[in-house]
């Protein structure tokens, strides 16, 4: 399948050599963070509620490797990757990039489409809640892959989950 040649090598070992230590390594640090005792969050003002889902996760970063991670994982899969034949996959990360900063808290750059109209002729060739399930899953195994703590995954999860009518024109 042609996909499997999509993405250069070299995105991966830079993926895998270089950001995800840097990544993991800053995840963890916040980890801790988050395990902290009460008083001491207490003690300092950038507790954990304060920063957005997108500072949490480690920002521009962690984003980066999230979405590459994501769509090896997604056009690996032999059910759902028919619908991104065709598509700039380039284009498409940095479009889904943006998107997820976004809706993370991080800075507004998305211009793209809104679900609805981004997914509209995929839902004429057939998309539904079977192929959403999928997508969910690779974002949640993308997450947790890169260590992001499950309370995390759970509300980038939950923000996800709330497209799901409008990805499914419904
Ligand atoms: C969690 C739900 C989803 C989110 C947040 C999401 C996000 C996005 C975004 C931001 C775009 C770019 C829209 C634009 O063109 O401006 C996009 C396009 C696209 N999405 Fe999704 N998506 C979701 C679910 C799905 C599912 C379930 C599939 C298929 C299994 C899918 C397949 C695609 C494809 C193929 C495109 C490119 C369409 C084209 O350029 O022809 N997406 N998506």
């Amino acid at each position: 399948m042609h996909f499997d040649t999509f993405i250069p090598a070299f995105i991966l070992f830079a993926v895998i050599g270089l950001i995800l230590p840097i990544v993991l390594s800053n995840i963890a640090e916040k980890g801790r963070n988050f395990t902290q005792e009460p008083e001491a969050a207490a003690d300092s003002p950038a507790t954990a509620e304060e920063a957005s889902v997108y500072e949490q996760i480690g920002g521009a970063a962690a984003v980066d490797a999230a979405v590459d991670v994501f769509y090896r994982r997604v056009l690996a899969d032999a059910y759902v990757v028919h619908f991104f034949e065709g598509v700039d996959m380039e284009k498409q990360a940095a479009k889904q990039n943006a998107f997820l900063t976004m809706v993370m808290g991080g800075p507004h750059n998305y211009t793209g489409k809104d679900m609805r109209e981004g997914h509209k002729h995929l839902v004429k060739m057939g998309l539904n809640d079977t192929h959403f399930d999928h997508i969910l899953m690779h974002l949640r195994a993308t997450l947790a892959e890169l260590g992001v703590p499950e309370n995390l995954i759970q509300t980038i999860i939950g923000v996800a989950e709330s497209t799901r009518d409008d990805v499914l024109n419904r």
